[in-house]
């Protein structure tokens, strides 16, 4: 007989917890109740943009870190907070751990039993495929209500183990005791988000229940109670547990030692309710917390889910188990949570994805290396978050001092028509804002914005305020009652936003204050893609420094947030110039690298233009709404693109004199630019303005001239009193030094 049972195994929970001490004070009822008639000390709570997936996710990366994943080929998901009627849950995690294409997936699911149902049958499965690995999730969030009696046995959390043949951790006997009974003690009809139950009877149940299965059991198995070194049960609540083990010692005539089960009931005492979970949170309990060696013991697990199946087994501990267990993680990760006030936890308690398939972007919180990000069309949406690198000695992160290039860029056809959904093509170059990040004594965050002579140092407590503040004040702006340059009233917040809202999603603890020092060679407000630039340079600087990998759309997202707070509204072109480097075409949010145009290029600075980017795009707007000049545009832009594509100099520049004729056509190029353009095209040269243009004055700001081959501008500029710098393409985009 092949020996079967769980090779790897590790929990995760949410980093938000809420003591029940002060849920006692809310309710006006004794923390006695709480802490010893019901047995729990804190509930951990999900956060929005945490749900049974994420948790999977991170229990299972964790318990699959040193595994051959393609060796997995079924992943079983045992949940009763499921979040769709078909697609499996553990479809999500697949993609998101990179599991094996061969790889069966599938959903379990009766109360808190499931399980148990998902181990029984994952090992069955290895009696079948013994070379083979089983991947069993179980994950849930225990919802109840605000004020319900059950209120305090909330919880929520996620077990995942790798079940093989030769088992490291623990092997499982075949006999077991089971009975199922239709009942009504605990359930959750599809409308509703939180379970009913009938509270008195569900513990009169799992008592009754109980002992059917054991009696099954023990006369299958022929072990007697005193064969069982330890016991593992189903904690909906630590008491309970308890009583259950109280009533198992009285069947069998024996007195309760409270020693056989108090190291399995720490982490639940600290969770609360993980339904299919909870058993499995049990074991890791006791593996992480007995006193002596437990090689060799027998454990018995009694598991039961409402509805109701219950089941009674048994499993030996593995010799050098120790290696294995995941102690330390599971230590610090209770260790690291925050706790949460009361209005905090009704916030988490109560937010609500949309229901009507609208997009909603998540909050950050910290939901471990997984989060939902977003809700669009009736789907979730979810990603990997961050990766912090694992160092021999964390302390030595702090001690980084980082360099960030993010390159500036410009468009090379398609301003203006862009924010109406037609493509562009940006080219990100070699004018950069440069952030350094470097440790400082103080615990504060300094902000050196050395082109501006800038100054400035703000606790991290003063820092979040300045971001939530600036955040109200954004929204003021979308309701109308600010304009958009009074939600940012020094350059130096937009780095101080940018930087509070990145570290508030990677969740960085400080331990030492950080000085961010930013300098500049892009020109501010003449469509460079300054800010973006700054607000990237930034958070990758931070990311460096604390060793961090954050993934791209995770830095895009981000600097999106922040980007808006500067200009209202953004189509995101100027950040993905940034990020990515090269050329870029971009249409509706999807970019596509293309080649850089390798021909000589010029920047020209016509001087600040006279009126702002809002009034060109106002004054314009009539063109766009009123004619097909947005069509015109896209052509022109279509026709760039096809050219970069084949790097057909001649094209390119064709495209680009079609593009300024258009941009002469909407009124954003004032005629003495118009005048200096045209002596361009005459020395076969083409050019044109690069962002908004002006629609008064004299000024366009900035022009791009392109030529096959080098031109000397210098008596042309000089006439026209024009500044003159060469430029090339950078093809990298942000990037450490
Ligand atoms: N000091 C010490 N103890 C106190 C106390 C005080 N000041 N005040 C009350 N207590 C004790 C009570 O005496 C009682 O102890 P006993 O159970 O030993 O009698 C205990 O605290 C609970 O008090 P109540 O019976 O008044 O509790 P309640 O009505 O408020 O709710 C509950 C308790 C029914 C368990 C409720 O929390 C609940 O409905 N929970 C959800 C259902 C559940 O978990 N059922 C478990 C079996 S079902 C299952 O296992 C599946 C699953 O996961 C859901």
């Amino acid at each position: 007989m092949l020996k079967v049972g769980i090779d790897s195994i590790s929990f995760y929970t949410s980093h938000y917890s809420y003591d029940l001490k002060d849920l006692a004070r809310v309710r006006a009822v004794d923390p006695d109740k709480y802490s010893i008639g019901i047995g729990q000390q804190t509930m951990a709570v999900p956060p929005p943009g945490e749900d049974i997936v994420t948790m999977a996710a991170n229990a299972a990366e964790r318990a699959t870190r040193h595994m051959d994943l393609n060796s997995i080929e079924l992943l079983l998901f045992a949940t009763e907070s499921g979040i769709d009627q078909s697609k499996a849950a553990g479809v999500y995690v697949h993609e998101l751990l990179g599991l094996g294409e061969r790889c069966r997936v599938v959903e379990l699911k009766q109360a808190c039993y499931a399980g148990t149902a998902s181990l029984q049958l994952g090992l069955a499965f290895l009696h079948q495929n013994p070379d083979k690995k089983v991947l069993v999730i179980a994950s849930d969030v225990a919802r109840y209500g605000l004020g319900v009696p059950a209120e305090p046995t909330q919880g929520c959390g996620a077990v995942a183990m790798v079940l093989s043949v030769n088992p490291r951790i623990m092997a499982f006997d075949s006999p077991y005791g089971v009975v199922t009974e239709s009942v009504m003690d605990f359930w959750r009809p599809n409308y509703l988000d939180v379970g009913l139950v009938d509270g008195k009877s569900s513990t009169r149940l799992y008592l009754n229940l109980l002992e059917k299965c054991w009696l099954q059991y023990s006369a299958l198995s022929h072990r007697q109670f005193k064969d069982h070194d330890y016991f593992c049960y189903h904690v909906p609540l630590a008491r309970l547990a308890e009583k259950g083990h109280a009533h198992l010692s009285k069947i069998n005539g024996e007195s309760s030692d409270e020693k056989k089960i108090s190291s399995s009931l720490e982490y639940s005492r600290q969770i609360g309710n993980s339904y299919t979970a909870s058993l499995y949170v049990s074991l890791i309990s006791l593996l992480d917390h007995a006193s002596e060696d437990l090689t060799d013991k027998r454990v018995g697990f009694y598991s039961y889910g409402s509805g109701c199946v219950a089941e009674y087994f048994s499993g030996v501990v593995q010799p050098g188990y120790q290696k294995m267990l995941e102690t330390e993680f599971h230590q610090r990760m209770l260790a690291d949570r925050e706790s949460l006030t009361y209005s905090q936890y009704e916030n988490f308690f109560s937010y609500e994805l949309p229901k009507d398939g609208s997009r909603a972007e998540l909050p950050y919180y910290n939901t471990g290396n997984f989060r939902l990000t977003r809700m669009e069309d009736h789907k979730r949406m979810y990603e990997k978050t961050i990766k912090k690198k694992i160092f021999a000695n964390d302390e030595k992160s702090d001690f980084r001092h980082v360099r960030v290039l993010a390159p500036g860029k410009l468009i090379l056809s398609g301003e203006h028509a862009v924010v109406y959904g037609k493509p562009a093509v940006a080219m990100a170059i070699n004018r950069y804002v440069v952030a350094t990040a470097k440790p400082e004594m103080a615990e504060h965050i300094s902000f050196n914005l050395a082109d501006l002579s800038y100054e400035d140092s703000l606790s991290l407590s003063t820092l979040t305020r300045l971001k939530n503040r600036l955040k109200d004040k954004y929204q003021c702006f979308v309701h109308g009652d600010f304009k958009i340059r009074e939600v940012l009233q020094k350059p130096v917040e937009l780095a101080q936003f940018a930087l509070s809202i990145f570290m508030e999603m990677v969740n960085i603890k400080l331990t030492q204050g950080i000085n961010i020092r930013v300098e500049s060679d892009i020109p501010i407000g003449c469509g460079m893609g300054s800010s973006a630039a700054t607000v990237l340079s930034i958070m990758h600087a931070i990311a460096h420094h604390f060793e961090m990998d954050v993934s791209p759309e995770m830095f895009f997202r981000l600097g999106l947030e922040a980007e808006k707070l500067q200009h209202g509204f953004s189509t995101g072109l100027d950040l993905r110039a940034s990020l990515h480097g090269g050329c870029i075409y971009i249409k509706e949010g999807q970019i596509q690298q293309r080649e850089a145009p390798t021909m000589p290029m010029y920047l020209i600075n016509t001087g600040t233009p006279q009126s702002s980017t809002g009034d060109c795009v106002t004054a314009v707007a009539c063109h766009f709404k009123e004619t097909n000049i947005g069509d015109d545009f896209e052509s022109v832009t279509n026709a760039m693109d096809a050219a970069l594509q084949n790097q057909k100099t001649h094209d390119i520049l064709h495209a680009m004199r079609a593009n300024h004729d258009l941009l002469v056509k909407i009124g954003v190029v004032p005629t003495k630019v118009q005048q200096f353009i045209h002596e361009i095209q005459k020395r076969n040269g083409a050019a044109k303005i690069c962002g908004a243009g002006s629609v008064s004055g004299d000024q366009g700001g900035i022009v791009l001239v392109m030529a096959e081959s080098e031109l000397d501008l210098t008596d042309l500029c000089q006439r026209y009193q024009y500044s003159m710098l060469p430029i090339r393409c950078e093809p990298r985009g942000v990037h450490v030094v």
